[in-house]
């Protein structure tokens, strides 16, 4: 007979020293019994709204952690929509194979208008009902938790995964995806600063980030950047300007700003801006946009530990019967997060950090 691998060890993580008072520490020290609800045996995930790099590390880990716990896992197809049209399959060990490398999910996503309608989410719990589906994870930013708030608030048991590029999710210091698009960003400063460089130009790249300059403030101060403009704070364009037009006189070899697609001046506002005055401001700007390139192409190491952690978090979670939260990640411990504390909330950008990048721009 074929040698057997020994049964997979329990996943355990240690207790962080504090907790805020909104968060509760993932794992309790005890495992807490199921609470006056019959134990778990089917459960469905789906990821939902702008997809993210890690999210099938997320997909794969659900798959076999659940599996593991002998519950029969349902992979919805297209975000919500797809929850509300009984779109799902049922997903092995095998299906989630070689996936952990690859950006994008298999599962698929969207921006489902209907959901947001009561009589659309009505007809997904009929949906889970019919399929005999106990819980739900739901893997997602902003838009999707809000979601996975309204069912929970409907009594079904819910546990949502923090994914988006955007960062802007209160409950996790980090999320799915973030780590991935900002070494894009990263790759295009970098390659931009040398030809910056070689023609003493002025250059302008826009990154995503809806209405949060996380991934433009970080990108800008990791790839040494002369300015960035962020929604967080207004910025003045002629004192872009100034920062880059002084750039070269005070020795610097290139000038760059990085720019949020969410701030008052954009790229395409600033380029209009410094093109209407070029006279006066003595050069224009190139431009590029990175846009969806961000949320493309294999996720880094980063993205694919956190998505595994925090997905097989989310099946512990209900597990232990304690649906209705999200879990994130805080002090690189993972914390679950009311889902009602998290839904229409965003988290504020470190203005430590803004401070830091006036400093080290110069
Ligand atoms: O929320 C993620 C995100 O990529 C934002 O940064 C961006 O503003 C938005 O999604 C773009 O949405 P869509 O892919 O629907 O155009």
């Amino acid at each position: 007979m074929d040698a057997q691998l020994p049964a997979a060890a329990p996943i355990s993580v240690g207790l962080p020293a504090s907790v805020s008072e909104y968060t509760q520490v993932w794992p309790q020290p005890q495992p807490a019994p199921m609470r006056g609800r019959s134990p778990i045996k089917r459960i469905a995930v789906l990821t939902s709204g702008g997809d993210a790099p890690g999210m099938n590390a997320a997909i794969r880990s659900v798959v076999r952690t659940g599996v593991e716990r002998d519950w029969l896992v349902f992979g919805v197809k297209h975000g919500y929509a797809g929850l509300i049209g009984d779109d799902m399959t049922i997903l092995g060990r095998r299906d989630v194979g070689g996936i952990i490398g690859q950006g994008g999910t298999m599962l698929g996503s969207a921006r489902s208008a209907e959901f947001r309608s009561e009589a659309g989410r009505r007809q997904a719990l009929d949906v889970l009902a019919g399929r005999g589906i106990d819980a739900l994870i739901v893997i997602g930013g902003n838009g999707s938790q809000s979601g996975a708030n309204a069912l929970a608030e409907m009594g079904f048991p819910v546990v949502g995964v923090a994914s988006t590029i955007d960062n802007d999710l209160f409950g996790s210091e980090i999320t799915i995806g973030v780590d991935t698009a900002m070494n894009i960003a990263l790759e295009a400063i970098d390659r931009l600063k040398t030809t910056a460089s070689s023609h003493h130009r002025a250059f302008l790249i826009e990154v995503m980030g809806r209405d949060c300059g996380y991934l433009a403030l970080m990108s800008a101060i990791a790839g040494g950047a002369e300015a960035v403009a962020i929604p967080e704070i207004e910025t003045d364009p002629e004192v872009i300007g100034e920062k880059l037009r002084t750039a070269y006189a005070r020795g610097k070899p290139h000038a760059l700003v990085v720019v949020a697609e969410g701030a008052k001046y954009n790229a395409e506002k600033l380029a209009a801006y410094f093109a209407e005055n070029r006279e006066r401001l003595g050069f224009d700007l190139r431009t590029t946009i990175l846009g969806h390139v961000q949320r493309g192409g294999a996720p880094t190491a980063a993205d694919r530990l956190l998505a595994t952690r925090l997905a097989a978090a989310a099946t512990e979670q209900l597990a232990r019967g304690e649906a209705g939260v999200l879990v994130g990640l805080s002090k690189n411990e993972i914390i679950a997060t009311p889902l009602a504390d998290v839904a229409g909330k965003r988290k504020p950008l470190d203005v430590g950090l803004i401070a830091l990048a006036e400093v080290l721009e110069k």
